[in-house]
């Protein structure tokens, strides 16, 4: 049941792309798990419901990570002087092949979704392996986290060793019909999405049949997308008829758009050489671009132009991209994308600007909010997600203002350490 209540501190949100709205002392409203607004005097119409006061701390829209692997969170932060086609196979592949074994999934994953409900994200689109049963256990863990995700059973039918790689297209397709069937009705905060690996790892086959599934079923889709540039020239090799990467996505159905037309939520996670034409497909067919900048320094990929994106009217939020990213911290995510931002600037163009924290803040709130309706902030009418930030551990000589508070708790990662206390849709996890 999602309660009634009050939260009063010092409540934050992006107001727009660009600028942090803050209300010092202030009341936010819960009623049945939307937001109800934010108030500095309580109207009188909420003052008998339940208040919460946490004084002097920061009352945060919770954060949306768009983009992360489950599986790979054991290897987190090893491994990371490789690039990525070398990465899958020597590091990602082998831990993933571990996921056939159901006890072992069950100790990871339990690490995983424990980690991920300490944290200050609070949805999260979620790739899991190709192993359905595993999939649904993670689904099930995550359910009953109090998170909110889409969470996908992988498809791979080529490329791949023989212990993680599906059979067939046919094996691969049956199995996700299976899972779907399976999973259907079973949760309320946790709703599968289709994950085709990326195309190096799906068959013409394979894509055709995930278009039908799709189709058929009204599913949202998360893949990779432009990431490295080897994996594109194999892209290239392997789908010589794409006009481009996500081309080939498209031509099957799984880009936004169904052969009608009609829009379908999509996440691309990376972009970081996506050609110009691709990024028009991405601007109509209204993809989401999530941006993983610790990835993409850690499997040296490159850069994402998300300033170049914004303007052109991209939607874009941030991943963690778990474990090429070396950490679920969003804050963390949010402070290396401003920072990769800063080198694009000085070192690839100079026309394009860096993106400052209040943007950052943005994509990692309402910019990958979008992707789950009305998320993001604390305004009226959004689903009421909320984190509470305890900096009291920083000790100053001067007095800060709410934004550089967060702008230091970010810069500083301090999510890790803990946060006082979380909401998802209206319901206090801690
Ligand atoms: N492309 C295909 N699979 C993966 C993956 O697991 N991680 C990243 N970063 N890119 C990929
Ligand atoms: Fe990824």
């Amino acid at each position: 049941m999602n309660d009634n209540f009050v939260l009063k501190g010092i409540v934050c949100y992006s107001r727009s792309q660009t600028e942090i709205a803050v209300f010092p002392d202030s009341y936010v409203v819960c009623e049945k798990g939307i937001s109800r607004g934010v108030y500095r005097t309580l109207p009188e119409g909420y003052q008998t419901l339940p208040l919460t006061d946490y004084g002097d701390k920061l009352i945060l829209p919770g954060l949306v990570d768009l983009h992360t692997h489950a599986p790979q969170y054991p290897f987190r932060g090893t491994g990371m002087d490789l690039e990525l086609v070398e990465w899958l196979q020597s590091r990602a592949f082998p831990e993933e092949a571990r996921y056939s074994n159901l006890d072992y999934a069950r100790t990871a994953y339990r690490q995983f979704v424990e980690r991920l409900t300490r944290s200050a994200t609070t949805r999260a689109c979620v790739f899991a392996t190709r192993h359905r049963e595993a999939t649904e256990l993670l689904m099930d863990l995550l359910e009953d986290s109090g998170l909110t995700t889409f969470v996908g059973k992988v498809n791979m039918d080529r490329n791949a060793p023989e212990d993680l790689q599906e059979e067939s297209a046919q094996v691969s397709a049956r199995e996700t019909r299976l899972w779907l069937e399976e999973t259907e009705g079973r949760y309320r905060r946790t709703r599968p999405i289709l994950t085709p690996r990326f195309i190096p790892s799906c068959t013409e086959e394979l894509l055709e049949s995930l278009g039908d599934i799709r189709q058929e079923r009204g599913l949202p889709v998360q893949s990779h997308l432009s990431e490295n540039p080897e994996e594109i020239r194999w892209v290239k090799e392997l789908c010589p008829q794409a006009e481009f990467y996500g081309d080939a996505y498209d031509r099957r159905g799984l880009f936004g758009r169904d052969p009608s037309g009609r829009p379908f939520p999509t996440i691309m996670a990376h972009c970081v050489w996506s050609s110009p034409e691709e990024v028009v497909r991405m601007k109509e067919n209204g993809v989401f671009v999530a941006h993983c900048p610790a990835s993409n320094t850690n499997l040296s990929s490159g850069i994402a132009p998300v300033r170049t994106y914004l303007d052109a009217g991209l939607r874009v939020g941030l991943g963690s991209d778990v474990a090429g990213g070396h950490t679920e911290s969003l804050f963390r995510a949010m402070t290396d994308a401003v920072q990769v931002s800063k080198l694009y600037w000085r070192l690839v163009d100079q026309t394009v600007k860096p993106i400052t924290f209040a943007e950052a803040f943005y994509l990692a709130t309402k910019g990958g909010g979008a992707f789950f309706g009305n998320v993001g902030s604390l305004e009226e009418g959004y689903e009421f997600d909320a984190i509470v930030l305890d900096d009291s551990s920083l000790s100053h000589p001067q007095a800060l203002t709410a934004p550089q508070r967060l702008e230091q708790a970010a810069y500083l990662s301090l999510d890790l350490l803990g946060l006082h206390a979380k909401y998802v849709a209206g319901r206090q996890l801690f």
